[in-house]
């Protein structure tokens, strides 16, 4: 059993304290926005991940999960202080660190014990030594007994939970071997691979398996492009592909792009690194100018088939990046969203759990209560996020509410063969075929 301190509370930190504490650790914790802290402690959730309340709520009751706004009171007995603040993306692309350069200054103001800093925060290679040198320079006279730790974490939203308890691997770098062997000891009941590098490697892994994912994505989305134009389905091709064992199916599938709030900012900043260290990433910039073009593919296929988008009312199925998940951060959907409202589109959309978050970023949209609103009046129906509950809709009341029975599934969701057959204008991602091609 370990005291540990999780600073941050957002979809990383609440699920890495939830969790430890369910390993039987005694964890705090902490983060600065008051509201967020006064609501999970009434048991109130500030993200919709699956499974998180209860989990919390049972920790809780267990006497092992607390939650504070006060650094001195989360730090007083910490053995082990993860930062799991938030590194969105900078003015150029560059992660900006000012939260993570906030929490290791107040970890330096708070601490007088020995103590282990882990980062949990994907953040850009070096800043293990720059976290150490902030801490250093803040004490002042005062010398601290610390280490850093680097620990990037890989879970997804909407699986979180289970990610973090069966993850793959668990990444560790530090420049002292001992910290890291501590910092193991704390996933040592997960019986996982437990990979220890040193501070600067491990950083790296972060980055380029969220490039590496991203660039799957967008690789396909290539080759779904490229499936249209030649009459070929972008969903078999995966499949043929997926069986081979050097490639697999996973992250193999054709949409309207990635999207979400680490792969853009994760390859964006990765890119900013590789320009500062002057290298040509042009791999990434291509990952990237692909994800960009996905989105006005959409757009464009639209406009040709209704052959203008002004005053059209388009229907959005899906907001949140992915399914499962209220995150609606550089959602695919939004994009879509903006092109379409720049052409004069009219918007209706609906999401099970992310129309909060969308309702204080979207304007001129109608939010919607549920698919078959979003329907009514619509001269097109995007399908945006692939949510269980969009798998199987009454098509037939769909078909007579919507003024204009097209569809494009940017997810490759449902049965072309049947909505074709019931009278839909049908397009899916990669597998419309030379003939079903709008003029
Ligand atoms: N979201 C994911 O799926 C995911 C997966 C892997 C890695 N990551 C990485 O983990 C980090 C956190 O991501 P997230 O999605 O949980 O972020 P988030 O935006 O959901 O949460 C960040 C939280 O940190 C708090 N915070 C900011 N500054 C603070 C400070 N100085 N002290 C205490 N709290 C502070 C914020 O109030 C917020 O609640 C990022 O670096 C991200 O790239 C995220």
């Amino acid at each position: 059993m370990s005291n540990i301190c999780v600073i941050g509370t957002g979809y990383v930190g609440l699920v890495t304290g939830t969790c430890f504490a369910d390993l039987g650790n005694q964890v705090v914790c902490l983060d600065v926005d008051q509201d967020r802290v006064e609501k999970l402690k009434q048991g109130v959730m500030p993200i919709y991940e699956p499974g998180l309340e209860e989990l919390v709520s049972l920790n809780v009751r267990a006497g092992r999960l607390t939650f504070t706004t006060s650094y001195s009171e989360a730090l007083k007995d910490a053995e082990v202080a993860f930062i799991a603040v938030g590194t969105p993306s900078g003015v150029d692309g560059e992660a900006d660190l000012q939260y993570v350069r906030s929490a290791a200054e107040t970890i330096a103001d708070e601490v007088d014990h020995p103590i282990i800093v882990v980062n949990k925060s994907t953040v850009p290679v070096g800043t293990g030594d720059w976290v150490a040198e902030i801490i250093q320079k803040h004490r002042s006279g005062r010398p601290l007994d610390f280490c850093v730790v680097s620990n990037p974490e890989f879970l997804r939203e909407g699986s979180a939970i289970n990610d973090f308890m069966n993850p793959d691997r668990v990444v560790l770098g530090s420049t002292n071997r001992g910290a890291a062997n501590q910092v193991a000891q704390l996933y040592i009941s997960l019986r996982c691979p437990i990979l220890i590098t040193d501070l600067r490697t491990a950083e790296m892994i972060k980055y380029a398996s969220n490039a590496f994912l991203a660039t799957r994505i967008s690789f396909i989305n290539e080759i779904a492009n490229i499936c249209e134009e030649v009459g070929a389905d972008v969903r078999e091709v995966a499949d043929g592909m997926g069986l081979d064992k050097r490639i697999g199916r996973a992250f193999l599938d054709a949409g309207l792009g990635w999207g979400g709030s680490c792969f853009p900012k994760d390859v964006k900043a990765l890119a900013h690194m590789a320009v500062l260290h002057g290298t040509h990433p042009q791999l990434l910039q291509a990952v990237m100018e692909i994800n960009r073009n996905q989105r006005r593919r959409a757009v464009v296929r639209l406009r040709r088939v209704l052959n203008t988008l002004s005053d059209k009312v388009i229907g959005v199925l899906g907001l949140s990046f992915k399914p499962n998940t209220d995150d609606i951060r550089d959602a695919p959907a939004l994009e879509v969203i903006h092109l379409l409202q720049n052409e004069g589109a009219r918007i209706q959309a609906y999401d099970p759990q992310a129309m909060e978050a969308a309702s204080k970023v979207l304007t001129r949209i109608r939010l919607c209560e549920n698919p078959y609103e979003v329907a009514d009046g619509a001269d097109a129906l995007i399908l945006a996020t692939e949510w269980n509950e969009f798998k199987n809709l009454d098509f037939t009341r769909i078909y007579e509410l919507m003024r204009h029975p097209v569809i494009l599934d940017g997810r490759n969701l449902w049965d072309r063969n049947r909505l074709r057959k019931m009278g839909f204008t049908y397009f899916g991602v990669g597998r419309n075929g030379i003939s079903n091609l709008p003029s």
